[in-house]
């Protein structure tokens, strides 16, 4: 069930990175959610520039970004890395437009919001041009624990992620898929783009560990969690992992209330009235979130939900599987442009 209403006028819509991972689903959602476009300008690296990329019934030929691509552009779509956004963030709002970003550039910057329009849609109205689309992670696990915790708040969650290629850009999945050919063949294989071979394989998620021991990704997913609920009152403690899984990423969930948990009738009734979230759960048949069955799919699929009998009626373990290309980065960015 989504609950988001495209805009009523036409925008001129930019994408950088409209080659990408990423950018390649922004013009997906811009089509499935039939958002009004004037003009859609589709920028990425002089090494693209000259191709074309289909959009609706036509063929859109890719630029190359320079700072003059946002004349006349409303809204910009950037996916395209950290490095590029800070770089090109001054033109953007120069130019008038609203950047709203894929990458970790502006998440924790104090005055640019960060946003899960199913959970903060408030906290848009106070930008400065520019609004932070947060880890994929984040919004993934916030999209299953905010629903509970809005009706019975939570004291501590503890999760343990199952990440796919797909959040590595392109050249992870296609690494996933040669990795798994030559494992497969008995050829030997060099990694180029994960730090390990990837086929037949999971290790620690491939960012910086600090001298807390967490990765960067653990503590995104902590600090960001802060930041959207405004609050330090839910404590996050995360192992993120990468697992040899071409898109969408599940995590397990382990989540202790303040006060009681809700049962799972109630679980089942918070979840149905939330947009975004679908109940896949159905111990009969054994089947529950799966990646594969949560690709393509704009919901995040939520089961495996069961009582933690450690934690004295307090306690709630579940799972969930979203789209990282999708509700993790560009569904959830183009919802936030329909906020605007
Ligand atoms: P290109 O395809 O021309 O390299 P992914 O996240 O899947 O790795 O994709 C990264 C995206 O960022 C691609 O669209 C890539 O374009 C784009 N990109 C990389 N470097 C630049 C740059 N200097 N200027 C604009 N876009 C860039």
């Amino acid at each position: 069930m989504q609950s988001i209403k495209v805009p009523t006028s036409a925008k001129s819509v930019a994408i950088a990175g409209a080659t990408g991972a990423v950018g390649l689903e922004f013009m997906s959602v811009l089509e499935k959610m039939n958002f009004p476009i004037k003009e859609l300008k589709l920028l990425a690296s002089k090494r693209s520039a000259g191709s074309k990329l289909k959009f609706r019934d036509e063929e859109i030929v890719v630029q190359e970004m320079t700072k003059d691509s946002f004349k006349g552009v409303d809204i910009a779509l950037f996916s395209a890395g950290s490095s590029i956004s800070k770089e090109y963030e001054q033109a953007v709002v120069d130019a008038g437009a609203v950047l709203i970003d894929n990458s970790s550039a502006f998440r924790m910057r104090e005055g640019t919001p960060l946003i899960v329009p199913e959970i903060n849609p408030q906290d848009s109205r106070n930008h400065s041009g520019t609004i932070a689309n947060p880890n994929c992670s984040t919004i993934i696990f916030l999209m299953a624990v905010y629903p509970l915790h809005r009706a019975y708040p939570v004291k501590r969650a503890v999760v343990s992620t199952y990440q796919a290629a797909s959040g590595a850009g392109w050249a992870a999945m296609e690494e996933l898929k040669n990795s798994t050919r030559a494992a497969l063949d008995s050829k030997p294989f060099t990694p180029q783009k994960m730090p390990y071979p990837y086929g037949f394989n999971l290790f620690s998620h491939n960012s910086a560990i600090d001298e807390s021991g967490y990765n960067e990704e653990e503590r995104k997913m902590i600090k960001e969690t802060e930041k959207i609920l405004h609050s330090t009152d839910l404590t996050v403690t995360a192992t993120c992992v990468r697992v040899p899984v071409l898109r969408a990423h599940c995590e397990s969930i382990n989540l202790e209330f303040s006060d009681r948990a809700p049962n799972l009738a109630e679980a089942r009734e918070l979840y149905a009235a939330f947009p975004g979230i679908r109940v896949v759960d159905d111990r009969e048949k054994n089947h529950f979130p799966m990646p594969l069955e949560a690709s393509g799919e704009f919901d995040c699929l939520v089961g495996r939900l069961r009582e933690d009998k450690t934690l004295n009626s307090k306690g709630l373990n579940l799972f969930v599987a979203g789209d990282q290309l999708l509700k993790g980065a560009a569904l959830n960015a183009v919802q936030i442009a329909c906020l605007l």
